[in-house]
């Protein structure tokens, strides 16, 4: 007993004795930088304000399991990207799969079009708008092929690479109204073809296994209650969707051979009712819940009262944008990963990887949005790529907190409603190191000081407007 207590504590060999810390600013003066390590004490805060934080990196502090960080992949990303010269973007997605940049272990697809391809908007099977039951017409087209190559490319730099895929729609002849966009009147399913969207999820699939892109979950509809006239949606309530995956998607995915998952909602946090209401139907086939940031009143303690009420699920952050044109604050990435993580989020990902300087491409129209700037943006003209800090922000997460990596419990964080504070989430990661990342709203430096429930402390000092991520040395290693 003693023995095995001991092993269980033993350090890994290649754990890092040597405590660092990486800072990424407002003011663009550090990013992904090195910064002032840590220091085992106290410390010396001469005049800095000072904080502290406390973390509990012993078994009672274990909360979730990190999956991974990354973006949305849509079609203005492949595009984009793909406008390149071919060294360039090999070197770009070098960047962002692996530790030498971003090191991103999660991506989302958009399942053909989103707001945020180019005019037309389409489906895998259009079949000229009619009925096509038996999938004749069934295929990824241009944009689909380019955006499994695409993914591909991505998994083979990060083989751990969880891919998530969701419909902005379904092909029109599925839906009662027949069209991909342009009205809300019957945009929902014909519940003549509740076979035919099953399979529609296990022929995409498939077929993108075929590309060499495993889809590791599907939600099977974006933002279910948001329906819009101006680009590809459809609604879908809580109890039909609840059914939709036990009674058809679920099984169609099975019978297929298929392991992937299905995420519910996909949808704000202000109606936690609808996924409360689908794992209660379809707990079966359902093993997690993805949340967006855009409700009004946003609140990712909804998280927390979800896990209190599921333990078992897993929960995603998989949508929340990030803007230069409507500019979002420089904090958005840091608050949209830090809330989720804070909450029992395994994962978060960005709206949207990659655009051109015009926020594009995307379809025509008022509906689609037309100030989504990904986290990379190019420049085809000049074939140039620039990162943006939403981007180094994300980064200071995803680079240093491996798939794998246990969220710990901790106090300390506080915001201000002035938008003014100190947050803070720490990890438990496989190789026995810690990372503390700490986000600090001030427009000063903060001198942080860190108490760990294994009975260490840590100071050091935090950048004004800044994300700062210590990588500590595995408990007792120094
Ligand atoms: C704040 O802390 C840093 C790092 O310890 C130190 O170099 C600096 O002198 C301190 N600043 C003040 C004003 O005391």
């Amino acid at each position: 007993m003693r023995f095995s207590t001991l092993l269980l504590h033993a350090i890994p060999a290649t754990a890092a004795v040597t405590p660092k810390a990486y800072a990424s600013s407002s003011d663009g003066v550090y990013k992904l930088s090195q910064y002032y390590a840590p220091v085992k004490g106290s410390g010396t805060p001469g005049s800095n304000s000072t904080w502290k934080l406390t973390i509990d990196d012993t078994a009672s502090g274990h909360k979730q399991t990190i999956k991974g960080f990354g973006a949305a992949v849509t079609d203005a990303t492949v595009a984009v990207f793909n406008a390149l010269p071919a060294a360039k973007r090999s070197t770009l997605l070098n960047e962002l799969m692996t530790s030498a940049g971003a090191n991103f272990a999660m991506m989302r697809h958009t399942i053909a079009s989103s707001d945020l391809s180019a005019d037309p908007s389409y489906s895998y099977d259009d079949a000229g708008g009619k009925p096509d039951p038996s999938f004749t017409s069934f295929n990824l087209g241009d944009r689909g092929n380019a955006m499994a190559t695409m993914l591909a490319q991505m998994k083979a730099l990060q083989p751990g690479l969880t891919v998530v895929g969701s419909p902005w729609s379904p092909p029109a002849w599925m839906k009662l109204n027949r069209v991909l966009q342009g009205t809300t009147v019957n945009n929902n399913l014909d519940h003549t073809y509740v076979s035919q969207f099953a399979q529609y999820f296990v022929k995409y699939i498939q077929a993108y296994q075929a590309k060499g892109v495993n889809i590791d979950a599907i939600t099977i509809q974006n933002e279910p209650l948001n329906s819009n006239a101006g680009f590809p949606t459809m609604y879908i309530y809580a109890d039909e969707s609840g059914n939709l995956i036990q009674q058809n998607i679920g099984p169609a995915l099975r019978n297929a051979g298929l392991n992937t998952a299905v995420w519910a909602w996909d949808h704000n946090t202000d109606v936690p009712s609808y996924p409360q209401t689908v794992l209660n139907t379809a707990s079966q086939y359902t093993s997690a819940v993805a949340w967006h940031c855009y409700a009004p009143n946003n609140n990712w303690g909804v998280l927390t009262d979800f896990h209190n009420s599921n333990p078992g699920t897993e929960q995603y952050m998989t949508e929340c944008w990030t803007s230069e044109d409507a500019p979002t604050p420089w904090y958005q990435a840091a608050d949209f990963t830090m809330g989720p993580l804070q909450n029992w989020a395994s994962g978060v990902m960005a709206w949207t990887l990659g655009t051109d300087e015009n926020d594009g491409p995307h379809l025509a129209g008022n509906g689609p949005c037309a100030q989504c700037t990904g986290l990379v943006v190019t420049n085809a003209a000049a074939g140039t790529y620039r990162y943006r800090v939403d981007y180094y922000m994300m980064a200071q997460f995803s680079r240093f907190i491996p798939k794998g990596a246990v969220v710990l419990s901790g106090t300390g964080s506080y915001s201000y409603s002035s938008s003014s504070g100190l947050e803070s989430v720490a990890t438990l990661n496989p190789d026995g190191t810690r990372t503390v990342v700490i986000e600090n709203k001030f427009a000063n430096p903060v001198y942080v000081t860190v108490d760990t429930k294994s009975g260490e402390t840590w100071s050091g000092l935090v950048y004004t407007n800044s994300v700062v991520t210590w990588v500590l040395p595995a408990a007792g290693a120094v």
